[in-house]
């Protein structure tokens, strides 16, 4: 079977790493809030090219405290997309904030400036911008859009790790950045860990405040906070996996540029190209295809897994049908999670498995 995701094909060199990094945990007897965060949040910051990272327990925890630390909350709104994972809407209910769900470009299926402009109301306080399947694009016309309107934007950073737009990292063009290292993620711990990223000096302490209950120092509690912090353990074994970040992102994108060569079907339809191959990371590789059912069942049929990202967009949620909304309405998005479907895209791939999906593909 090619899986969407194959953990247990990774090599023996970065099993034992990590083997070994838990070890080191163990051996310090110190397990939260310790040395291994500190370099882990050091590292990431690094990489992203931003001044302040802190590790919090999960990528949605991570939007959370980055509204609340910009202090938002009650009646105040945030757009953001209907085409997304449930944590990014969820996060946002969970600052105490009303969620705007705007529509997304139908060639990219990210998040439609044109419907973004026509749910801002004088209530919109930020665009919460997922960069999703692990492309950035316009960040330029984002950044500009957040000044001229005077609002924050964020940035949902779940499946873009290492992606770049124009040189700088995703994370690092709004007021903040978040990030999952959920393990299926690109850079994905053995549980649940996240990060937020900024270079504003009150949002980094107000966020090292609320993941740890709202203290500012021991017993001091001026707000109140969550429980929520990235534990020695995950830090230790995504220090490690961060070593192999960059080859395994390579991989990816050899993988997408053999599909999008390769892949040749009148009834399958790609997502526009990046503009540069630093733009997009290939969290997933999606591909779009109206005989949805028949083509999920003929690629099972062949050992192939596919997924779908996401089959029920958020204003078709139970808890979300009542959600303000684009007024003209979200149907590119209907019509995306009606079509889309999730190839492999793993970096354990071998090639004789991706010329398998691509052959599999074209005989449907
Ligand atoms: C786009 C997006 N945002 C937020 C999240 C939430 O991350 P986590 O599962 O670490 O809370 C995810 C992960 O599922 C995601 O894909």
């Amino acid at each position: 079977m090619i899986f969407i995701n194959d953990f247990k094909s990774e090599s023996e060199e970065l099993r034992s790493a990590m083997v070994n990094a838990t070890k080191r945990v163990i051996d310090s007897g110190w397990y939260v809030l310790g040395k291994e965060l500190i370099s882990f949040e050091e590292q990431w910051a690094k990489t992203c090219g931003v001044k302040h990272a802190i590790g919090v327990g999960n990528g949605m925890d991570a939007i959370e405290i980055a509204l609340r630390s910009l202090g938002i909350t009650q009646g105040d709104e945030v757009i953001t997309t209907t085409m997304t994972a449930f944590a990014t809407v969820l996060a946002i209910y969970r600052a105490g904030a009303t969620p705007v769900l705007a529509d997304i470009d139908p060639a990219t299926a990210l998040l439609s400036p044109e419907s973004v402009e026509r749910c801002i109301s004088n209530k919109t306080k930020a665009v919460l911008l997922v960069h999703l399947y692990g492309q950035v694009r316009n960040m330029s016309s984002w950044v500009d859009l957040c000044n001229k309107r005077s609002i924050y934007l964020i940035e949902d950073c779940a499946q873009a790790h290492l992606a770049k737009y124009q040189g700088k990292f995703a994370g690092s063009f709004g007021q903040a950045g978040a990030y999952s290292f959920y393990p299926t993620k690109n850079l994905g711990a053995l549980g649940d860990a996240g990060m937020l990223l900024t270079n504003d000096k009150f949002i980094e302490e107000k966020s090292r405040c609320l993941r740890n209950y709202g203290q500012s120092k021991r017993y001091h509690h001026p707000e109140l906070g969550l429980n929520s912090r990235l534990d020695e353990m995950q830090a230790s074994i995504l220090m490690e996996r961060i070593k192999w970040l960059e080859g395994f992102t390579q991989r990816r994108k050899e993988i997408a540029h053999a599909y999008q060569v390769g892949i040749n079907h009148p009834l399958i339809n790609m997502l526009k190209e990046p503009e540069t191959s630093d733009s997009h990371v290939y969290h997933l590789f999606v591909i779009t295809c109206t005989e949805r059912e028949a083509f999920m069942s003929h690629m099972k049929a062949q050992e192939i897994q596919t997924l779908i990202h996401y089959p029920i967009v958020i204003h078709q949620q139970e808890p979300c049908r009542a959600a303000k909304q684009d007024p003209q309405g979200l149907a590119y998005s209907e019509q995306h999670a009606a079509t889309c479907v999730s190839l492999p895209c793993h970096p354990q791939m071998s090639d004789k498995e991706i010329e398998t999906v691509i052959n599999t593909v074209n005989s449907f």
